[in-house]
């Protein structure tokens, strides 16, 4: 009796330890961590932001110095992955990424921006910005809040406007000085009608093409001619095409920094506060940033032996003014007067 209890004690233990390890082997557990510094991995929230310029640019190191700073001033909660050079989305497929909800912040030109925010079509004027503290003072200050406001009606968060800089004109073909220059030949630009109307208004033929084409149509004769900073000019390599660059600062390339504001409603007010504390950082760097990167450029240009640098002359320039002077008016039509004599009248 003794030995067949304990034979039946020692088969109900055997047959516990059994349904035990085959559980586990049947149906594996998820292996918990228990390393204390993981814990809130779970709960930390990703912003995947896309953009399609090179990383050794104005806006490439700006999204890069906001991760950066999200990062430690939200103690890791926020992670921002930065996708430069158009590899998630070219600059004519971003909007409708963020839209969908797929990435969750871009920087676009505010030129690209324009059939969306017909206000900001006004930023396109030719010779609108003075100077760098000029742009500064208009992105920064209470001119800039309002003009992004305007994405508030379109489900849009803007958070600020980044600076690339002052465009400049080139051509594969011959120095760009005077309006006559420019009769007849192919110029690449962004969108917007504004930079349309301004080479037609020069006797060009403008086509509008996606940044992500650029090089390319350049390389292969599509374009005679286009205009951009001196950093994208650079860091895209485009000078090897167009040998002639006028220093003409005439248009300012600037960027619409956005969030979609379904995901920005979503984050904990603490979190919203630390990120546009971060955005505030960075702007105030890229502004300085985008005119040392930009000059610092153009010196690495000047060494190279197959491109000639012309600069506008004060004569020039105003032939060129009197040329742009109807966009003006044609502005005036459907813009508000007010917001252009504040933007004017916009001092750092
Ligand atoms: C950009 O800087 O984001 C693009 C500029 C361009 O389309 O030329």
């Amino acid at each position: 009796m003794k030995h067949f209890i304990i034979a039946s004690l020692l088969t109900i233990l055997g047959l516990i330890v059994f349904i035990l390890v085959d559980t586990e082997t049947i149906f594996p557990q998820e292996k918990m961590t228990v390393d204390e510094e993981q814990h809130g991995l779970k709960e930390q929230i990703h912003i995947v932001f896309s953009h399609v310029v090179a990383e050794n640019t104005p806006k490439g190191l700006a999204a890069q110095k906001f991760a950066e700073l999200v990062y430690e001033k939200t103690g890791g909660r926020v992670k921002v992955e930065v996708y430069p050079n158009g590899i998630l989305y070219s600059d004519t497929e971003e909007l409708k990424a963020l839209n969908a909800g797929e990435i969750q912040m871009i920087a676009p030109s505010y030129s690209n921006m324009t059939e969306v925010v017909p206000e900001w079509r006004i930023l396109d004027l030719p010779f609108l910005f003075r100077d760098y503290d000029h742009a500064k003072a208009v992105f920064t200050g209470e001119t800039g809040k309002e003009l992004l406001q305007f994405l508030d009606n379109n489900n849009m968060k803007g958070l600020a406007f980044w600076s690339n800089g002052f465009k400049q004109m080139t051509s594969s073909v011959h120095p760009l000085r005077e309006p006559v220059d420019f009769k007849n030949l192919t110029f690449r630009v962004m969108s917007g009608d504004i930079l349309k109307r301004q080479f037609q208004l020069l006797g060009a033929k403008p086509v509008t093409a996606s940044f992500t084409d650029v090089y390319s149509s350049l390389e292969n004769h599509q374009f005679d001619g286009q205009e951009n900073t001196i950093s994208n000019i650079y860091s895209k390599g485009l000078y090897q095409f167009q040998p002639h660059l006028t220093l003409s600062n005439h248009g300012y390339l600037g960027y619409s920094v956005i969030i979609n504001s379904e995901f920005w409603n979503s984050i904990p007010a603490v979190i919203q506060k630390q990120i546009i504390e971060a955005m505030h950082e960075t702007t105030l760097w890229n502004m300085e940033e985008s005119k040392k990167m930009n000059e610092a450029q153009l010196e690495k240009m000047k060494e190279q032996a197959d491109i000639s640098i012309y600069e506008l002359s004060n004569d020039s320039k105003a032939r060129w003014m009197t040329k742009f002077q109807p966009l003006y008016q044609e502005v005036e039509r459907y813009m508000s007067q007010e917001l252009l004599n504040q933007i004017r009248k916009s001092t750092y």
